[in-house]
């Protein structure tokens, strides 16, 4: 947070207008000209525009929505938020490496045959994460969808109908600014939504947001309205609406939901956003910086006896032939280590002031998956991507000596 967020939220509070108005209106805007997208709606939360664009695409009861194992809950809550049933599929894992086709890939991105297989007539939506913000393969799910159109039986709803496919909703909680095969996040899925909750690359304290791509038949100023009524009681005119010269009179369509961004968030959403081109920069330089340690890190330690089973150390790559990650997480994974033994290295670096995360415990080892039936050695990749997983602390307040620092501690810490 610097002063511009500081003096954005100072003139929202002194504006007259603290709740959805003008700046969240104008961050909404703004957000679209970025994505490169016609319209952009701002909530809550990236978790409420899941479940609100389920909802818009009347996904509920008796469908099946494809996901991922390895994310963080909020995929696949707002998927049973709904009704619906998630179903989970593996990464790619370890495949990336032994198949040419999947060069360049990463391999967090599901297993894109395993989501062909998935299909059942049943199927209404796909949910792939943009984890750490690199981008899936859009291009591909869109070809599965597409493959499987003639078992797809619409419902009433007039978006399902239009698009006549199981639809692609994007979790790029981690991935604003993104891109992959130049398309940018926004422009790649059918709907894509972002976070801005605290640790988030972009941030408005909680806050989210959702944006879509053309669809024919379709008019994206109806899509626009159906999620302000939505996620707003289902009430006809918001607050600012209702201001207006005569405009009193309102009226409830169905009991709707309460989930919409206020002005004082997009105040700091818009100070963000003029110097998110900044702090993208530097989470790229930031990136550079492990990227060449890591590797003088396994220079190092090769000759090691103590350090060996932890080697090589490996991150996820970030920026690769056709695609730019937004550059959100910095993901290791240290040679054959196990779960504890991962444990004793977090702790370590801890020791020294070093506070490091997993990202993501897969979701069939949470107990509110396992009450659901669903079993951690199915999804054996994820597993194995996880057990000796470390993500190193990445935010723009950090200097490169910080960098060097964590790379020193990480060093001693395999070394013990
Ligand atoms: C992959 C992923 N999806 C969704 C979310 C949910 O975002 P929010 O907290 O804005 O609802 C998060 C937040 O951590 C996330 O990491």
């Amino acid at each position: 947070m610097t002063d511009e967020e500081v003096e954005e939220v100072k003139e929202a509070l002194l504006s007259g207008w603290i709740t959805t108005g003008p700046r969240t209106k104008e961050l909404e805007n703004r957000m679209a000209d970025f994505c490169g997208t016609q319209r952009f709606v701002c909530l809550n939360s990236a978790t409420a525009c899941m479940e609100m664009t389920y909802r818009l695409l009347g996904i509920g009861e008796g469908d099946e929505v494809i996901t991922t194992a390895y994310t963080y809950t909020a995929t696949s809550s707002a998927i049973c938020h709904v009704g619906a049933k998630p179903v989970m599929v593996d990464i790619l894992g370890d495949r990336v490496y032994e198949e040419k086709r999947y060069i360049g890939h990463s391999p967090y991105e599901p297993d894109y045959d395993a989501i062909d297989e998935a299909f059942t007539e049943r199927t209404k939506a796909i949910a792939p994460v943009d984890i750490a913000g690199v981008m899936c393969d859009y291009e591909r799910l869109t070809e599965i969808a597409v493959s499987h159109a003639d078992e797809f039986t619409p419902s009433e709803n007039r978006i399902q109908k239009a698009i006549n496919r199981a639809v692609i909703l994007a979790d790029s909680a981690h991935g604003l600014g993104a891109s992959r095969c130049g398309k940018m996040s926004g422009q790649a899925a059918d709907f894509t939504s972002f976070s801005f909750h605290a640790v988030k690359n972009l941030t408005t304290g909680e806050g989210g947001g959702v944006t879509w791509k053309k669809i024919d038949g379709i008019d994206d100023e109806d899509i626009y309205h159906d999620y302000m009524i939505l996620s707003l009681h289902g009430q006809s005119k918001d607050a600012l609406e209702k201001t207006e010269i005569g405009s009193w009179e309102y009226d409830i369509l169905y009991p709707g939901y309460k989930c919409n961004m206020t002005d004082i968030q997009a105040a700091v959403g818009l100070a963000q956003l003029r110097r998110y081109p900044d702090l993208l920069k530097r989470r790229r330089e930031l990136i550079s910086l492990y990227d060449e340690g890591i590797n003088r890190i396994n220079e190092l330690l090769e000759a090691d006896a103590a350090a060996k089973k932890a080697l090589p150390v490996t991150s996820l790559a970030h920026y690769t032939g056709d695609s730019t990650s937004s550059g959100h997480l910095y993901l290791i994974r240290l040679g054959s280590l196990t779960h504890e033994e991962r444990s004793k290295v977090i702790v370590r670096m801890a020791e020294r002031d070093v506070a490091t995360n997993v990202h993501y415990k897969p979701l069939p080892l949470l107990t509110a998956y396992k009450k659901m039936g669903f079993k951690m050695e199915d999804y054996p990749r994820a597993y194995q991507y996880y057990e000796n997983e470390i993500t190193l602390p990445l935010h723009t307040l950090l200097t490169d000596d910080d960098v060097a620092y964590v790379l020193d501690v990480l060093t001693d810490a395999i070394r013990g």
